[in-house]
């Protein structure tokens, strides 16, 4: 549903004698400063007006989708001015009605929650997703849901941030009625309402409050043990004082705690990587209007562990896929993991089993090349061997329709040459899809040289249909951010050949008290395998473009040699009694013969210097992949780590973090490590890009 435009933020019109105050701040109405300004003349103008009723709408494709959180970052923000115009509404004594459609969420709801009665659409989805910006609802939301749904589902939904359907909405009670015009249906409920003592939801009863204490006390033990997302906590003291001391002061805890909360760095670091995201969709050359190739069919070459699940990520968004492999018992596997994996998402009731089947109907299996010639677009993902994708591309090249897309899914190999391999380069690029491809968010997006623009701004199109976040990087070893996990890895490695055990390592940066990573290095490739890392490695130093120095990642490289491959071989960095890592002597004694080969001391490490040696590598390599033109900002690094690494949103990300700490102090630390450790392969010379930030006092995100 689409209603059409006012061209004012906020305006009031009389029709049949009911008032409409309709709310037009394209894109999505989101609640900003202008809004609120011009929401007191509209209600200003009702209130003055003998209108029956008001009406509380929006138009085009929503109703308000939240608030324009750039307006948080002025210190002299506070929500007084849009509570004291909810309480407006809420006061009125005439029948006040909200129409809504689209997505209501926020501050959105918060305006629906202040009228007398609202209807949605049945594809409304409504929610209160502060908390996925460290936030809590800061204009009464955590006062008038509990008021409307219960404080059981109210924390539910402030907790959890996710947004529910109109359907469940009404049942629940937040919303009173579904039709599939709510501005018509709004006036009819006006003139039924008209008469009636008006439903303000700030006197009602909270439905559950008899149980308030038991509803709240576990969900306040949760949220102390994870002090590092104050919002939650937040969230439920202002629950917990609008039940117990009343709406009054429930509404003084709620400011103030949201006030709190906007200055606090998980906060800031949430809404970095909101804004980081979708920064990441533009590409400075590439103007909007680029037309984009159509693409309906894919073809995915390759149905190993990489080809079935970006298969299933494109058939998920309804796209028809084809499948080949050039080893039929490879398809079979394939064909077969995809289909098991549909019925294992039906069985735990994830997805329909109708759903399950249209899916796996959209994929079908082909043991010819032949086979995509008249595909929109192709994502090769055969074995990672440059002579093999080579040939690949001149196959496809050959045989594709014009005007296909020709991606190539490699990890390391370069795009450039794989592109002249196809005689046609403009219509090559890298996808890069991380693992489980059907499930990660991440998709890095390889610009090469001849790309063409239309084919890059159609596959950042594409990537966004089959919902991943896109980043666009240049060509190099690694692109991104393997480049960069390059160096955390090297380290990780490094102190455990002076003696630091993994899970000494893993341990500080999976604390949130340090860096709060999902994984650390050595649980992160035993779980991708040893032996992939190892590999790439391996080639890399044969290259003769890698690194010299003898010991680099020699422990990596003689783990692949002893068969320590990871979860897969059921030993590692670790060794595995199921999931269970535990430690594993034998690397242990790996690492100390290494050491010893390669002449290195043993010491001891302190949590500060294996979270410096870990971060601050990466930040540097940053620092060069920015310089080098190869990532076009620095928030989408961030992107690239909180979307396919595991590093939390709530830190913002390494460059985020980096400019925390400040380029000096890592610039300083930098200059400390070489000196102790030496300068191998020049690994402790910081960047110029770095020095620069650490000389000027500059940081990453002013650049
Ligand atoms: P895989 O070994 O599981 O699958 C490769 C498949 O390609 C096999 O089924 C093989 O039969 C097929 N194949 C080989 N030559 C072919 C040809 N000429 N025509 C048709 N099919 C052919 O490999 P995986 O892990 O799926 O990797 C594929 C690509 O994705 C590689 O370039 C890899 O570097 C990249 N990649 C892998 C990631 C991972 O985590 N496994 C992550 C990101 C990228």
């Amino acid at each position: 549903m689409t209603k059409p435009s006012t061209g004012q933020a906020v305006s009031f019109h009389i029709e049949d004698g009911i008032g409409f105050l309709t709310i037009d701040q394209p894109p999505v109405n989101a609640i900003s400063l202008a809004v609120i300004a011009a929401l007191g003349p509209a209600l200003d103008a009702f209130e003055a007006s003998d209108a029956r009723g008001l009406v509380v709408q929006a138009a085009g494709r929503t109703f308000v989708a939240g608030g324009d959180i750039t307006m948080f970052d002025d210190p002299a923000f506070t929500p007084a001015p849009l509570n004291a115009l909810l309480d407006r509404i809420e006061a009125s004594n005439r029948p006040v009605v909200a129409a809504l459609h689209g997505t209501t969420l926020g501050g959105g709801l918060e305006i629906a929650m202040a009228c007398h009665h609202r209807i949605a659409d049945p594809a409304t989805r409504l929610g209160l997703p502060e908390i996925t910006l460290g936030l809590i609802p800061g204009s009464l939301g955590t006062q008038r849901l509990p008021r409307l749904v219960g404080l059981e589902k109210a924390a539910g939904m402030i907790l959890g941030g996710k947004p529910i359907s109109a359907g469940d909405a009404q049942s629940i009670g937040l919303i009173d009625a579904i039709a599939e015009d709510p501005s018509a249906a709004a006036i009819a409920a006006i003139d039924t309402l008209t008469g009636t003592e008006p439903r303000r939801t700030r006197v009602q009863v909270i439905p559950d409050l008899d149980r308030a204490e038991a509803i709240l006390a576990p969900l306040r033990d949760v949220a102390a043990s994870t002090p590092w997302h104050p919002a939650k906590a937040a969230a439920i003291e202002a629950l917990s004082t609008g039940a117990t001391d009343g709406y009054d002061a429930g509404e003084a805890t709620e400011t103030r705690l949201f006030l709190d909360l906007v200055k606090t760095p998980a906060s800031r670091a949430q809404r970095h990587i909101f804004f980081a995201e979708r920064a990441a969709r533009r590409i400075s050359d590439l103007p909007g209007d680029t037309p984009l190739r159509r693409v309906e069919t894919i073809g995915i070459l390759g149905a190993g562990t990489m080809g079935a699940g970006i298969a299933m990520a494109f058939a998920n968004a309804g796209f028809t896929v084809t499948l080949v492999d050039a080893n039929p018992e490879a398809l079979d596997r394939g064909l077969t993991r995809i289909s098991q994996d549909y019925e294992r998402l039906a069985a735990r009731g994830r997805l329909s089993a109708d759903d399950a089947d249209r899916i796996t109907a959209r994929i079908s299996g082909a043991e010819s090349i032949a086979a995509l010639a008249d595909v929109d677009m192709v994502v090769e993902a055969v074995f990672e061997d440059m002579d093999l994708k080579c040939r690949v591309a001149a196959e496809l090249g050959a045989i594709c329709k014009p005007g296909a897309i020709l991606a190539t899914n490699t990890s390391t190999l370069d795009v450039d040459r794989i592109a002249q391999a196809s005689g046609r380069p403009e219509a090559v690029i890298g996808t890069h899809f991380f693992s489980p491809a059907q499930i990660m968010r991440l998709l890095e997006v390889v610009r090469a040289r001849d790309t063409a623009p239309d084919v890059l701004a159609t596959v950042m199109s594409v990537a966004s249909r089959i919902r991943k976040t896109a980043v666009v990087t240049g060509v190099c070893y690694g692109f991104i951010g393997n480049r960069m996990a390059e160096v955390y890895m090297r380290e990780s490695e490094a102190m455990q050949m002076e003696s630091a055990t993994p899970g000494q390592i893993d341990g500080v940066i999976e604390d949130p008290a340090w860096l709060g990573m999902a994984m650390g290095p050595s649980r992160m490739l035993d779980m991708a395998g040893v032996d992939v890392g190892a590999r790439t490695v391996i080639e890399w130093i044969a290259s003769g473009d890698g690194p010299q120095d003898p010991a680099y990642r020699a422990l990596c490289r003689a783990m692949f040699d002893s068969g320590a491959h990871g979860q897969k071989t059921g030993h590692g960095y670790y060794r595995y009694e199921g999931r269970t890592a535990l430690p594993n002597d034998d690397t242990h004694a790996l690492a100390a013969q290494l050491a010893r080969q390669h002449g290195i001391t043993s010491r001891d490490h302190d949590a500060q210097e294996i979270f410096e040696r870990l971060l601050y590598p990466m930040v540097n390599e940053a620092a060069l992949i920015l310089d080098e033109g190869i990532a076009q900002r620095a928030s989408d690094i961030d992107v690239v780590w909180t979307a396919g690494y595991g590093f939390p949103a709530w830190r913002g990300g390494p460059l985020f973090m980096a400019d925390e700490i400040g380029a000096d102090a890592i610039v300083a630390a930098m200059h400390r490590h070489g000196a102790t450790l030496g300068n191998a392969d020049g690994r402790w010379t910081p960047a110029p890009l770095l020095s620069r930030l650490a000389r000027e006092g500059g940081r990453f995100s002013d650049l």
